[in-house]
């Protein structure tokens, strides 16, 4: 059996399920049972880390894990149970419009001032909490715009040439230093965090997870592939009010000017793609496919469902000046983690 020899190292566990996850893919242990899977909570840490590992073995799968896992049928069958409970929740859950345009619409209203992580960064925000974002973040934003390529040869004509061009841009336009992957390494460098792929994973709270996991479901499934454009939607169009905010953030906390750059470019950048994403890959999408419209409106929705779960999060831990990470060592046996002294943050150096 092969093994990666690099990559990121395996995080520790955060319950039953992603413990049997782990040690499967390490070789030292059996899968889950079924009645453990259903028994987890789907927005808990440990159904969350537990997808979040099977989705990785499709990007840059961990040190020491055989890369055809990715393709294992034992394992597969897991992720469907998880991806079971995870979307069926999301489904329950989120409230959706009536139609693609009113969720469009809908988008463009800004949260009440002061409401968004955003609105509280660029307002008040410390530099202690700038690095927690981007610790966050990173877990999405160092492979930014990987997950949507998916996507690409399930769409035709309109919908796939402009779909390619956006990510096109997200990756560089061609050149190494400006994939938005290698510009948020850059604000990372700045904010002196660590810029290896995963090495966050453990401190990231199960909200940031279902972010990623989200993508991730909706790009890895070609049934999901109008839920797939709709989320690609909503985070085109809400990037640039949001990213105006949070280069003010940078620039308020002097976090640095590749910091700075990151946000700035994204406030460009998304101006543009949200009228590419809107009236070409959305539209184009459903002059091919009408019958996706529900799909459409499905992943818009979903993504400000999860988005807004993630600022509460966020928002909660840091109004008490506390962390909003979870401890870097911790392996708990349980969904949530275990309370500490208010002071603590972590050690994010
Ligand atoms: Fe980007
Ligand atoms: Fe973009």
């Amino acid at each position: 059996m092969a093994h990666d020899p690099q990559g990121p190292r395996l995080p520790a566990a955060r319950g039953p399920v992603s413990a049997a996850v782990r040690a499967y893919l390490s070789g030292t242990g059996a899968l889950p049972a079924a009645d453990t899977v259903a028994a987890a909570a789907p927005y808990g840490d440990d159904l969350q880390l537990a997808l979040y590992l099977c989705y990785e073995l499709h990007y840059r799968g961990f040190a020491g894990v055989d890369p055809d896992r990715e393709w294992d049928p034992d394992l597969l069958r897991v992720r469907a149970a998880l991806e079971h409970l995870f979307l069926t929740a999301l489904r329950e859950d989120t409230p959706v419009h009536a139609s693609v345009d009113e969720a469009l619409a809908d988008l463009l209203v800004e949260p009440v001032e002061g409401a968004g992580v955003s609105h509280f960064l660029s307002g008040e925000g410390e530099r202690w909490q700038v690095r927690e974002y981007a610790v966050q973040r990173s877990l999405y934003h160092l492979k930014e715009a990987d997950p949507h390529a998916w996507v690409l040869p399930r769409l035709s004509g309109r919908a796939k040439a402009a779909m390619a061009a956006v990510e096109f841009d997200e990756w560089g336009g061609g050149r190494p230093e400006r994939v938005h992957a290698q510009l948020f390494a850059d604000l990372m460098t700045d904010l002196d965090l660590d810029t290896a792929y995963g090495r966050y994973l453990d401190v990231a709270c199960a909200e940031t997870l279902a972010t990623v996991n989200l993508m991730s479901l909706l790009g890895l499934h070609r049934s999901l592939r109008g839920a797939l454009v709709g989320h690609f939607a909503a985070v085109e169009i809400t990037s640039s009010p949001g990213s105006r905010r949070l280069a003010e953030a940078m620039r308020r906390t002097d976090a640095g000017p590749a910091a700075e750059h990151f946000y700035d470019e994204h406030v460009e950048a998304d101006a543009v793609h949200e009228q590419v994403v809107r009236h070409e890959v959305i539209e184009g999408l459903l002059a091919d496919e009408p019958h996706l419209a529900s799909d459409v409106v499905f992943g818009l929705d979903v993504t400000g469902f999860l988005e807004d779960r993630l600022a509460d999060r966020l928002l909660a831990a840091w109004r008490k000046g506390e962390s909003s990470l979870r401890p870097a060592s911790q392996e708990s046996a349980g969904d949530g983690a275990a309370a500490r002294p208010e002071s603590e943050k972590v050690d994010i150096s």
